[in-house]
């Protein structure tokens, strides 16, 4: 008999993905509330949710709804727990809101495993956890060797001074690619969710005899990534702006970076370990492993849609972003034998090619960007530069 797989939040930008690379072994189910943030105010005619349709036993439902979860689980092998509220800033004061879906729905999911152990089979736990746990990462003084910095301070950052600091000695620090080893450090609730999504899971499922896997996810790109929710995103973000010929303005001195890994790649190797042991218990950084700053994808994005659009580094900046992004990627490969297929030029190139199309046909809504900036800012949360 094929076994089943609930992928919640299985409708997202992601979970498409992941139920895409299980179809045809398993036997899918997704539960998703088809959030208005991700799947527009018709969530029926969300294309995200209209790509799975065919692939899975759909369920729209919340996952700290303990019924409508308990269905969802009837019978279900493996559980790959991606449904998650994701935007960081919104998070900072959107605070009940991801607290119910990230925290409360992981506890009910956890619950759930430990009151029906009996007639629950489930064999193994997935979660999709994220990199911003790791506030600004690893970094390196020339004195005091490896450090974990704490988020830089305002002063510094309104002064145009955007390196990291050494916590110790105050001096500058040079990025290093992040282990899986790095002392936690979030820096926004949604951060401090996925931290405590995985320590859920650490301490629950152990006594349960139930296995779990740990991922934790850099900046997932690639068609089909919402280019309607204005709080997550660079690469959504400059997409419209450069379509519409309107300007960037890139945040900072520009030479923050991240690590792009499209989300095939990613949808690939979470799919991969459900029967394999390799990673059982492991906490494991997916990634591409190379940092690009922030100005670079902007030129290789409007080279790729020809824009007129013009780029200016403002910065401005906004408060709890990190400098820099770069995993340290040995694990995945030594545990799961994970090497990215997708270069970032391919990727891109794809992503514009469809983000166009959508964009030019008025998929993606109005420009939100403006006024989620302006929230930010009455918030606190986004300040202007010194230029
Ligand atoms: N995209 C990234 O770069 C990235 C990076 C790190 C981690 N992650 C993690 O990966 C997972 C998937 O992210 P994504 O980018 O696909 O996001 P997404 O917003 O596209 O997908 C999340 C899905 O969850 C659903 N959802 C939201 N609240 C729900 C609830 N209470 N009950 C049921 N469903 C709910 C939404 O409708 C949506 O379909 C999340 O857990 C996120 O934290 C993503
Ligand atoms: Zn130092």
């Amino acid at each position: 008999m094929t076994e089943r797989v609930l992928v919640t939040g299985g409708a997202g930008f992601i979970g498409g993905e992941v139920v895409a690379a299980l179809a045809g072994r398993y036997d899918v189910t997704v539960l998703d509330s088809l959030s208005p943030q991700i799947h527009g105010d018709d969530p029926e005619a969300s294309p995200l949710y209209r790509r799975v349709l065919g692939q899975c036993r759909f369920i729209r439902g919340r996952v700290e709804d303990a019924s409508v979860l308990r269905e969802a689980m009837e019978d279900v092998s493996y559980v790959i727990h991606l449904a998650a509220e994701t935007g960081t800033g919104q998070s900072m004061y959107e605070v009940g809101r991801y607290a119910r879906t990230n925290i409360q729905g992981t506890a009910e999911l956890v619950e759930l495993l430990t009151k029906h152990r009996a007639d629950l089979p489930v064999k193994k736990v997935v979660l999709s956890s994220s990199r911003s746990i790791y506030g600004e990462g690893m970094y390196r003084c020339a004195e005091h060797g490896v450090v974990y910095p704490g988020p830089r301070k305002e002063d510094d950052l309104a002064a145009g001074f955007f390196q990291v600091r050494c916590p110790v000695c105050g001096s500058t620090a040079e990025v290093v690619p992040t282990t899986e080893e790095c002392v936690p450090s979030p820096a926004s609730f949604y951060a401090w969710s996925k931290l405590a999504q995985e320590q859920m899971l650490r301490l629950l499922l152990p006594p349960l005899g139930i296995p779990f896997t740990i991922f934790r996810y850099q900046n997932v790109y690639g068609a089909g990534q919402s280019l309607n929710n204005p709080y997550t995103g660079i690469l959504s973000i400059f997409s419209k702006r450069m379509v519409a010929g309107l300007p960037i303005n890139v945040f900072e001195d520009g030479a923050e970076s991240r690590d792009f890994v499209h989300v095939r790649d990613v949808a690939r190797l979470t799919a991969s370990v459900l029967d394999s042991p390799a990673s059982d218990g492991a906490t494991v950084n997916v990634g591409s492993g190379v940092g690009i700053s922030v100005l670079q994808v902007a030129d290789m994005l409007r080279r790729l849609y020809d824009s007129t659009s013009e780029v200016s580094v403002s910065g401005d900046f906004r408060i709890g972003d990190i400098r820099h992004n770069v995993a340290d990627v040995a694990r995945a490969e030594d545990l799961c034998g994970f090497r990215p297929q997708v270069s970032l030029e391919d990727g891109l190139r794809e992503l514009a090619a469809w983000a166009a199309e959508e964009i030019r046909a008025g998929a993606a809504g109005d420009d939100r960007y403006e006024a989620s900036l302006a929230e930010m800012r009455s918030m606190g949360l986004m300040k202007d530069g010194r230029a």
